[in-house]
């Protein structure tokens, strides 16, 4: 049996914890799905007052799911109380997009949420605490986040690109009949928007280049290059989209699965290759600086780091240009709201 008390609790925040994303997280951290088998967790459930009905009544059955490694859970309405002691934020309240929505549309409805809330992370949170943002926008939301939080650096600021990965992953795997578990170094470089740009030109399957894979199977280097460009890239990019149109509503599990995996990454460290995860820009690969943009990124000692030096040719270059473009827009449009 895992020897639960060689660690203290893990105090993790989900805020947005009454909505469809934190119902579908905080079983599977409870049970120690995110920080592993041997890490206890005292849940802090943040929520509005219209929502705090669907985290309290979470919070029963949890109670009633009797996980070992849950040492407590507490609901509030008060950032202050919901940041208090926090190791680790996941930032999810926030309004979903509908159909026909870009994330952008989202800004002036969501964007006022994160400065408080940075604040009280500023105010209330542990040293070692790391944040990613899910609500959307996710980049801009965590720009707005970490701005508000001047006494915690930069690097413990992220948003989520990991379900865009795990997108790739997907459609790669399907289009080359392959287990996931045999393509690495995949890459989503930008904005969580359509703008994004999933990247294979690094990435390997079974040992080989994912390009050569494609053009084995497709019948030439030009359909190889026609299927990443005309069906996986946009695919990948409007994948949320496809997912709003055909269910109704936006991802729930898929999302709350990606958040998981970012933060078990961040705190116990990646395996083989280099995932992707939405960080602070100090200028790589010419994203300007304090931009948040997704990027190549490994985690060694709980710290995310950019895979540096990669080469992009002018096509690649182009596409990150324009999503970093799009960065730059939102930064701007939350400046004209007096947000930043
Ligand atoms: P939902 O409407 O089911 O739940 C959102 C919850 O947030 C609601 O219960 C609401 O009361 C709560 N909330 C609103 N403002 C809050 C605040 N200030 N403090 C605390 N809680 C607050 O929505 P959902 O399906 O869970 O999606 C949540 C967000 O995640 C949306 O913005 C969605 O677009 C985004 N999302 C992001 C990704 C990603 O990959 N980055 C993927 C899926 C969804
Ligand atoms: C997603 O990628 O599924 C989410 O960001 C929800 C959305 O609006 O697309």
């Amino acid at each position: 049996m895992a020897d639960t008390r060689r660690h203290r609790p893990t105090t993790v925040t989900i805020t947005g914890a009454g909505g469809q994303i934190g119902y579908a997280l905080m079983f599977r951290i409870a049970s120690g799905g995110m920080l592993g088998p041997d890490r206890p967790v005292r849940l802090r459930l943040l929520e509005i007052p219209q929502g705090v009905a669907g985290a309290e009544g979470a919070a029963l059955e949890l109670q009633d799911c009797a996980f070992p490694l849950l040492t407590g859970v507490d609901v509030s309405t008060d950032p202050a109380e919901g940041f208090d002691g926090c190791n680790i934020a996941l930032l999810v309240g926030a309004r979903p997009r509908g159909p026909g929505m870009e994330r952008a549309d989202l800004l002036a409805a969501n964007a006022g949420i994160f400065g408080p809330q940075g604040a009280a992370i500023n105010a209330a949170a542990a040293d070692d605490v790391r944040v990613v943002v899910v609500g959307n926008p996710a980049n801009t939301n965590a720009l707005i986040t970490a701005a508000s939080a001047p006494d915690v650096p930069a690097d413990r600021f992220t948003a989520l690109t990991r379900l865009d990965h795990n997108r790739a992953l997907g459609q790669l795997s399907a289009a080359l009949d392959t287990p996931v578990g045999e393509i690495r170094d995949v890459t989503i470089w930008g904005n969580h928007s359509a703008s994004q740009f999933p990247d294979v030109t690094h990435a390997t399957v079974a040992g080989r280049p994912v390009h050569e894979a494609l053009a084995e199977r497709l019948g030439g280097e030009a359909a190889a290059t026609a299927w990443l460009d005309e069906t996986f890239i946009p695919r990948v990019a409007k994948r949320g989209a496809e997912i709003i149109q055909v269910r109704g509503s936006s991802s729930v599990a898929s999302a709350a699965n990606a958040a998981i995996e970012h933060m078990h990454d961040w705190v116990l460290g990646t395996a083989d290759g280099w995932t992707s995860a939405a960080v602070v820009s100090r200028g790589e690969y010419g994203v300007p600086e304090g931009l948040v943009s997704s990027f190549p990124v490994t985690a060694q000692d709980g710290a995310y780091r950019i895979v540096e030096g990669l080469s992009l040719d002018p096509r690649a270059r182009a596409r990150l240009d324009a999503s970093v473009a799009e960065l730059d827009e939102e930064r701007a449009a939350v400046r004209a709201l007096g947000l930043l």
